[in-house]
């Protein structure tokens, strides 16, 4: 919404949200308070904030001076219910539908811009159309596009300036010209896809779990490499330059993170059962069978390191958001790593640039310092890599921030207990800083790389 209000001065954009503790964070006179870590957003919203571009919490009162809604809450993975640990939970597109039918005046343009399962659309037409028809408003009308949206985190504002493409699902020329011409304004039109409503949604789907299926491929041969002696960067560099290929998300890790990628594959999975395509739904679900199990991998092989055992061990786990350049952490490696170290008995002291330990407090479910009953274990944070460090006998580089290359390991090595290891899990780490410190090196898919000093 930034950056549409960036390029369409005239146009009035407000975000609104239930959550007024949410707004007044983004209407904080203090950037740096903002709820988001995004590069470039804070000067946009600096540039923006009060001229065309609003945050409210009267939803109701914004919602009938609107002509078009955008619908960007967030749809999680049903907990309980049918479909439950697979289905999305439509729970507030729904409420944000009836929202919409109740309040609104004359004709609203309504956008599905949550991802959402194959068919919506419909149930949004449904709720609205039922208003038009209760209420006996006939000065009310409607009109459902799907756009579904494909920027990625840390480069959000890039995606959105330069976009692969702009995808509008629909059937009313009129509403998808307008919305249409809203892009136009900074994207060439050839540039913009048109779609019935069932493609737009089911292609969003389809992105993210092609994409989250390159990560599993290539972290499924990463530990083929580690096997035969085989080089993963070697390899991805190899198969990467086949233009039928293509060398992007060809790097190997410790596992896809993010609110997208497993989430819109369980979705995925559960609307093939619902289908009755069964092998289908088993295609997909290996995907996230692979991430799980390189997470898990990761975890052993460091344990094992250990002669089996890290009870007792100081570990400092570097990075915790689910890639750079972002403070999210929802389905981060990390917490999966750290938590089984933690509960095999290891002190796990967590670094992180843009985290605060109050959210890792919130992904590992227990406070800093809380021993664990039966392990023993527990997580300290610390802000500062120096002070990290001291005293653990291993480093696990989970994310690859630019605060972890260039560091001196010389002076990293003087402060850990030995033998002491470092486990780069994101390939990050030049191995030639590394020789001759009196550190160990495990790097993820390399068979011959790793060299005990
Ligand atoms: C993703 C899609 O890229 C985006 O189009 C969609 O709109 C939302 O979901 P995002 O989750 O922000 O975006 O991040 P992305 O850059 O796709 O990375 C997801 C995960 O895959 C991260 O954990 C990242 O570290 C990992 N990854 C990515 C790899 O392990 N290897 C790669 O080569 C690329």
């Amino acid at each position: 919404m930034a950056v549409i209000a960036n390029h369409c001065p005239e146009i009035k954009v407000t975000l609104v949200d239930i959550d007024s503790k949410k707004i007044d964070a983004w209407n904080d006179p203090n950037l740096d308070n903002l709820p988001i870590y995004e590069p470039g957003l804070k000067e946009l919203v600096f540039k923006l904030r009060n001229k065309n571009l609003f945050f409210s919490s009267n939803v109701d009162l914004e919602i009938s001076q609107a002509d078009m809604i955008f619908i960007s809450v967030n749809t999680p993975t049903k907990l309980s219910g049918e479909g439950a640990g697979y289905a999305s939970d439509l729970k507030w597109v729904e409420s944000s539908a009836r929202k919409v039918a109740k309040f609104s005046k004359g004709h609203t343009i309504v956008v599905e811009k949550s991802t959402v399962p194959v068919r919506t659309a419909e149930l949004i037409e449904k709720i609205l159309r039922s208003s038009t028809t209760s209420s006996n408003e006939s000065s009310k009308s409607f009109s459902v596009l799907s756009s579904p949206e494909f920027l990625a985190e840390g480069t959000a504002i890039r995606d959105l300036e330069a976009p692969d493409r702009v995808l509008i699902g629909g059937q009313d020329f009129e509403s998808i010209n307008i919305l249409s011409g809203i892009y136009e304004r900074w994207i060439k039109r050839e540039k913009i896809l048109f779609t019935n409503l069932w493609s737009s949604e089911l292609s969003k789907l389809t992105a993210n779990a092609f994409l989250a299926q390159r990560i599993s491929s290539i972290n499924a041969i990463s530990a083929l490499c580690e096997a035969t002696g085989a080089e993963i960067n070697e390899v991805s560099l190899a198969i990467g330059t086949d233009s039928r290929i293509g060398n992007k998300f060809l790097s190997a890790g410790p596992g896809f993170g993010g609110s997208c990628f497993q989430k819109d594959i369980l979705n995925l999975v559960y609307l093939s059962k619902y289908y009755g395509l069964n092998e289908v739904a088993n295609y997909w679900e290996q995907v996230l069978f692979l991430n799980i199990w390189q997470k898990k991998r990761i975890s052993s092989i460091l344990i094992n390191r250990f002669f089996g055992t890290v009870t007792s061990k100081k570990i400092c786990l570097l990075g915790f958001s689910f890639k750079p350049f972002t403070n999210d952490t929802r389905e981060s490696s990390s917490i999966s790593i750290a938590k089984d170290l933690i509960e095999n008995g290891a002190h796990v002291v967590i670094n992180d640039p843009q985290v605060s330990k109050k959210q890792i407090s919130r992904e590992l479910g227990y406070q800093e310092e809380k021993i664990l009953d039966q392990s023993e274990g527990l997580w300290t944070f610390s802000p500062d890599i120096m002070e990290a460090v001291k005293g653990t006998d291993a480093i696990v580089v989970v994310t690859g921030w630019n605060e972890y290359q260039n560091l001196n390991w010389q002076n990293i090595s003087n402060l850990m207990r030995k033998p002491a290891w470092i486990f780069d899990t994101v390939n990050h780490i030049d191995k030639e800083e590394i020789k001759g410190t009196g550190l160990n090196l495990w790097q993820l898919g390399f068979g011959n790389r790793n060299f005990d000093n």
